[in-house]
């Protein structure tokens, strides 16, 4: 839509390298933001994006195997140290700001090499940053690994135009206490290098401006800061999928055989499924625990429903998530054996990543879909599910903690705590009316097709671009 190149820049980079039994192949990385930015189509940009992140492979692996990569983008990896790597993203990133900025507190280890790690991790990428931008180019930072990263960026560049989106919950000031001044400064002042600071929802916006007001006596006015002779935005702008891709998918050849396949496999019962990374926001012990209460209230359900449970594998050196896999391991065992017969079973669990037509199949040939995180800061899996059903059938189950409980207005929201109301809404859902189904998904399937993924890049580049006029017609 418009002229100017656009560098992006996160942690996780679409791509990583696997090696089994001495060949290497690409592995697609899981996750939100990956998802999100590799959706969006370039192909009419004048210039083709640079796509600037942290490499978990290593140079070597990088100069032999990058034909191998995709050429949508130009990638350009980061190499740091790898002790600072461990510290900045297993430390600072995921054992600080991941389970503070989800209400996980007691969840936060915090140790000063961390941050150190983390601002010295911020420093390299900033010079990489700055030595790759030119005049006209837009800078797209993204989430919480690079909080410190617009100001470093600023103080290189000073004309540069730079954005910054949080694809996870801005917290309640009142969670941010829990964090030394010193840390909050360096984060809050790190992103108010911005132009235009975005959040999925407004609630996470009200809470980084009360934020900033009450640590930093920063002042805003309707959405406005005013902060070092510059003036920046700070606004929502909720992520969206690419819908056509995930709606036309229902029809796409694989999709069809592996549907074909499950239907087959579960004839006899009906199908529940879920699907998210190994992590303990998404609430996958309160699923169970909900799996439990159902088949103890409603018994004439015990043999007519199968749960189909994949977790995908994340960040698993970090001790909180090992443990949790073993957790959801021994829940999953102890439910197969109370209730569970020599004929079938109550769960399925797979833990593995799953390719896209299987993903779809999955989909498109359950029941209800079952989301239960206990903090999420949007939540793509609901709607990739909803976009899916090209045959307006389906149940959505989604907790009211997610961000994208506020779009999807029809699905049937829960607390994920209460385990006796996700066990009648599981109910309402198996035995809901296919007209019901279809009036539903409708309502959501048109919010996902307005407000896709294309339109939330496009409208977060426009204000980026009005911000940036603004700022050289008021200097
Ligand atoms: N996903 C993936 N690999 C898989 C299964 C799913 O990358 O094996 C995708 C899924 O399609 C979705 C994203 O991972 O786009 C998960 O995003 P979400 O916002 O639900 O949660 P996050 O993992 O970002 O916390
Ligand atoms: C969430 C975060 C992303 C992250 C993804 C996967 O979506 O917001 O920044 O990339 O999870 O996690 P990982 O640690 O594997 O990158």
């Amino acid at each position: 839509k418009n002229n100017n190149r656009l560098i992006i820049v996160s942690y996780r980079l679409p791509f990583s390298f696997e090696t089994a039994s001495g060949s290497t192949t690409v592995k697609a990385s899981a996750g939100g933001l990956v998802t999100a930015m590799k959706s969006l189509d370039f192909s009419e940009a004048r210039e083709k994006p640079v796509w600037i992140g942290c490499a978990d492979f290593s140079r070597r692996t990088w100069e032999k195997y990058q034909h191998l990569v995709n050429d949508d983008f130009e990638f350009v990896p980061v190499f740091l140290e790898r002790k600072i790597q461990q510290n900045f993203y297993n430390g600072f990133s995921n054992s600080v700001l991941w389970p503070l900025f989800h209400y996980f507190p007691t969840y936060v280890d915090y140790q000063e090499r961390d941050f150190v790690a983390y601002q010295k991790a911020n420093e390299t990428v900033s010079e990489t940053v700055a030595a790759v931008v030119q005049p006209q180019d837009i800078v797209w930072v993204h989430d919480y690994h690079f909080m410190g990263l617009p100001k470093l960026i600023r103080e290189k560049k000073p004309e540069a135009t730079i954005g910054f989106f949080l694809h996870i919950p801005f917290p309640s000031y009142e969670i941010l206490r829990i964090l030394p001044y010193k840390v909050k400064e360096y984060l809050l002042t790190g992103l108010l290098g911005s132009d235009l600071i975005g959040f999925h929802t407004n609630d996470y916006n009200i809470h980084f401006l009360q934020s900033i007001q009450i640590n930093l006596g920063v002042q805003h006015k309707i959405w406005k800061i005013n902060y070092q002779d510059r003036l920046i935005q700070s606004d929502s702008f909720p992520v969206g999928i690419n819908y056509s891709l995930y709606h036309d998918a229902y029809d796409n050849e694989d999709v069809i055989a592996e549907r074909e396949a499950l239907k087959n496999a579960y004839q006899d019962t009906k199908i529940i499924f879920s699907v998210d990374r190994l992590d303990y926001t998404k609430g996958v012990m309160q699923r169970l625990d909900a799996l439990e209460a159902f088949f103890a209230r409603y018994p004439e359900w015990i043999g007519r429903l199968t749960f189909i449970l994949v977790v995908v594998p994340s960040r698993d050196e970090i001790q909180k998530y090992g443990e949790r896999k073993v957790m959801i391991e021994q829940a999953v065992g102890r439910i197969n054996g109370k209730y569970g017969t020599l004929i079938w079973r109550p769960i399925v669990y797979r833990y593995g990543s799953v390719p896209f037509p299987q993903l779809v199949a999955l989909y498109t040939a359950c029941d209800v879909a079952l989301i239960t995180p206990i903090r999420d800061g949007m939540n793509l899996v609901a709607k990739e599910f909803v976009a899916t059903r090209k045959d307006h059938q389906g149940v959505l189950i989604l907790s009211e903690m997610t961000g994208a409980a506020n779009e999807l207005s029809t699905a049937l929201h829960i607390n994920p705590m209460d385990e006796n109301e996700v066990a009648d809404k599981m109910k309402q859902a198996l035995e809901m009316e296919p007209e019901e189904q279809a009036r539903r998904i409708a309502i959501m399937q048109r919010r996902l097709k307005d407000y896709d993924v294309k339109k939330w890049a496009n409208s977060f580049v426009e204000s980026l671009l009005n911000m940036e006029n603004t700022q050289h017609k008021d200097p």
